[in-house]
């Protein structure tokens, strides 16, 4: 593998940075992943030099400026095999996304008596839509439970899908556990069923080559931040059919067709009738520089690096005494551990006393803790510029901490 971990890291000024007399070892990429100089600096080129509001304008900034954010459509088509440009939505984010579907295509196809099916390993983002969806609808929500380890407890799908069953939303990445779920046959069981499928993969995209025409889901969602972008931005495919028939969910300028009073206002085509007011054309220009980025070192090698970096750091806290790690064994991403009886809370404030920056607290999962029944756990993700020796620093921290407090 051809991998220059100097050199990656040089695209990334941060992680020169000091913190608390430390270098920084930045491992709350999963949380949101530093942007490197090429994102950087294409937002900051298009406001110095490109900027104007889009869609509107006949002047040669504005049409420029469209094309450009129209670039990043096809751009983001390309990354996620669409098979048009028109499968693609502009979102603020993961969360955005998902209440777009819940909103439009829960809205306007979900009836009284319909479920919903979700699992106990989604993020809130990918479970609050769909209560408030079938709180206003009269749909209910039936939830696939997990194994011990950590895993989709997938043989009871079977029994949980019925003639209602109208969507099923599920990660593709846990934020918590790492676990990579078979999505494939999740959708081909979904789909011989005739249900929805949607796929929150804010925690795929990073770490592997996501094919929606593959995976062959309806929609498939990600955030920008996490892959390296701006914040304010993401993605939301749909399938081509489903997003033509659903309604918009937001009105206002760009969405129209033709506005009349006092009503008979017609909307515009999919996917620009779910982009309602001025879009965040700077950060988009952005999320177009870090796919590029991510293409350019290639998802492949990200893969490779990131999977001995995880096997490594597992090995190193195979070392510390009384951690518990949560989760299977295969993952990617994150690795969620709790120290003695420490509270995670603790635990984070000493590794950034060292310098180390975790995630601590419920991830957004509260169903998940509820699971391992605690209140909060330990994450420390990592990237594809993250070392070596950060882990052997995470095990070095942790294992201090254990000595210092007891277990
Ligand atoms: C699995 C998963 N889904 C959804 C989200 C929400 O993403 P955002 O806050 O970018 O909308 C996150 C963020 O942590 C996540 O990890």
């Amino acid at each position: 593998m051809n991998f220059d971990l100097e050199r990656i890291r040089a695209d990334f000024p941060i992680l020169k940075r000091e913190v608390n007399g430390h270098p920084l070892a930045y491992l709350d990429s999963a949380a949101s992943a530093q942007r490197p100089l090429a994102v950087i600096n294409a937002e900051s080129h298009f406001y110095q030099h490109g900027y104007a509001a889009v869609h509107r304008g006949i002047h040669t900034l504005s049409a420029q400026a469209t094309t450009d954010m129209e670039n990043v459509r096809h751009q983001a088509a390309r990354f996620l095999n669409a098979t048009s440009p028109e499968e693609i939505v502009f979102v603020k984010g993961t969360t955005e996304g998902i209440n777009l579907v819940a909103n439009s295509w829960g809205g306007s196809q979900l009836q009284s008596g319909d479920n919903i099916i979700i699992t106990a390993m989604e993020h809130h983002a990918n479970i609050v839509p769909w209560q408030m969806v079938a709180e206003r609808t009269g749909a209910s929500i039936r939830v696939l439970e997990l194994t011990e380890n950590g895993e989709l407890a997938l043989e009871q799908l079977a029994s949980l899908i019925d003639s209602r069953t109208r969507l099923l939303a599920v990660t593709h990445v846990s934020n918590v556990l790492g676990t990579i779920n078979p999505v494939k046959e999740i959708v081909a069981q979904a789909k011989a069923a005739g249900v929805v499928t949607l796929i929150d993969g804010a925690q795929a995209v990073m770490h592997q080559k996501v094919d929606v025409q593959d995976i062959d889901c309806d929609f498939y969602i990600f955030s920008g931040h996490k892959l390296y972008g701006p914040t304010g931005t993401g993605i939301l495919y749909g399938r081509k059919a489903l997003l033509e028939m659903m309604p918009p969910w937001e009105g206002g300028g760009s969405m129209i067709d033709m506005v009349m009073l006092p009503t008979g206002t017609t909307y515009g085509k999919a996917p620009w009738r779910f982009e309602a007011g001025t879009p965040n054309t700077g950060g988009i220009i952005g999320l177009g520089a870090a796919l590029a980025y991510v293409n350019t070192i290639g998802l492949d090698t990200i893969h490779q690096r990131e999977e001995m970096l995880m096997r490594y750091a597992l090995d190193k806290l195979a070392s510390v005494p009384d951690l518990k790690i949560y989760g299977p064994q295969t993952r990617t991403g994150v690795i969620a551990f709790n120290l003695g009886k420490h509270h995670a809370y603790d635990v984070g404030s000493f590794l950034d006393q060292y310098g180390i920056a975790i995630r601590t607290g419920h991830h957004c999962a509260m169903p998940l803790m509820r699971h391992y029944d605690v209140p909060a756990m330990c994450r420390a993700s990592f990237a594809f510029y993250n070392s070596e020796e950060e882990a052997d620093r995470l095990a070095a921290g942790l294992t201090r901490i254990h000595r210092l407090l007891g277990g």
